[in-house]
């Protein structure tokens, strides 16, 4: 079965667990998903093997994420009952390991075709709840368009049962997204780790977890209205409220770069000039400018003049995650 997701870009970030091993966060978010770099994850039941095989772009997968990939298989056996071991193939257009989320559609899509794969009848909210245990994102790339991940209350089961990603109308909205990607090596600490760290030794935590809970509550407000602008300053005030808190970690954790800033500059420029752009920046040193999407050429033009070597690419909302053809390939 093959199955294909895509990332998604946090308006409202999620960062801070619960309860780790349900991966049940503290606080709700808010996320679109993208039309561009899709995960393509094919699974198939191999009865014979006694381990799974994990491949990602054609090569063998590196211990550690083979490992997530495994454990992730281990819970979809146990909904299942089976005992059955699996191949996975995952083809992966979103540059790994540089903060674009390649977590989110790479669980998503796992969870679509695992879920096929093993017979599993899941609705979308709970593939969507099966998609949060391999990576917390994940739980909204099930959908396209926006989606809301609910924090839901309690821990283990019961946590779990009420946390899920579930679609936001935003169609008063007519948004792009412009992805600046500044860096594509491996960033200096995976973000789990970087969470946990913050959420441990920052005494800015609490406060980004109050904020968080009033940045939700007007996002969706301006969502429904359809203001691109309160959207924006929101989500962007939201974003920097999480590197604030890791910068304020000890040690500090710092995903941003100088050309991170540079861009972030560029974007309150375009605002002075008179177009609505905003910036967001995920765990690590790549911006994105949300931004009307009648102004985005303008807006990926303005970015590129950033530096040369710079790589910008607009993104529309996506598509939910699905199954590509319905049989093996
Ligand atoms: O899903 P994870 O564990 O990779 O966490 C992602 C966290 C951020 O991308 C930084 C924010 C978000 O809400 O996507």
């Amino acid at each position: 079965m093959t199955a294909i997701a895509h990332p998604n870009i946090a308006l409202i970030k999620y960062w801070g667990k619960r309860d780790e091993s349900m991966v049940l966060p503290l606080h709700g978010s808010l996320s679109m998903t993208l039309d561009i770099f899709p995960t393509a994850t094919t699974v198939r039941i191999t009865p014979t093997r006694s381990a799974d095989i994990v491949r990602i772009n054609g090569c063998p997968a590196p211990a550690a994420a083979a490992a997530r990939v495994t454990e992730f298989l281990a819970l979809v056996r146990v909904l299942t009952g089976s005992d059955a071991c699996a191949s996975v193939e995952t083809i992966n257009s979103v540059p790994t390991g540089v903060g674009l989320a390649s977590s989110a559609s790479g669980f998503a899509a796992l969870a679509v075709a695992a879920a096929q794969a093993y017979g599993l009848q899941l609705d979308r909210r709970e593939l969507s709840r099966l998609a949060r245990r391999g990576s917390g994102s994940a739980a909204r790339s099930v959908f396209g368009g926006f989606a809301q991940w609910h924090a839901g209350s309690g821990l283990g089961a019961v946590g779990d049962r009420s946390s899920y990603a579930e679609p936001v109308d935003a169609s008063a909205l007519d948004p792009a997204m412009v992805i600046a990607i500044v860096d594509r090596r491996p960033k200096p600490m995976p973000s789990r780790e970087a969470m946990r760290h913050t959420a441990a030794t920052s005494p800015l935590f609490l406060p980004w977890l109050h904020s968080c809970a009033d940045d939700l509550a007007r996002m969706r407000i301006a969502i429904a209205e359809g203001d691109l602008t309160r959207v924006g300053e929101i989500a962007e005030h939201n974003a920097f409220g999480m590197h604030a808190t890791m910068w304020a970690a000890r040690p500090a954790v710092r995903f941003l770069a100088p050309e991170s800033f540079a861009i972030i500059d560029r974007i309150a420029e375009l605002r002075r000039l008179g177009i609505p752009a905003y910036a967001t920046a995920d765990a690590g040193p790549n911006i994105v400018a949300l931004c009307a999407r009648h102004d985005a050429d303008q807006v990926s033009a303005y970015l590129r003049e950033t530096s040369d070597n710079l790589h910008v690419q607009i993104a529309l909302p996506g598509p939910d995650a699905t199954i590509t053809n319905g049989a093996d390939r």
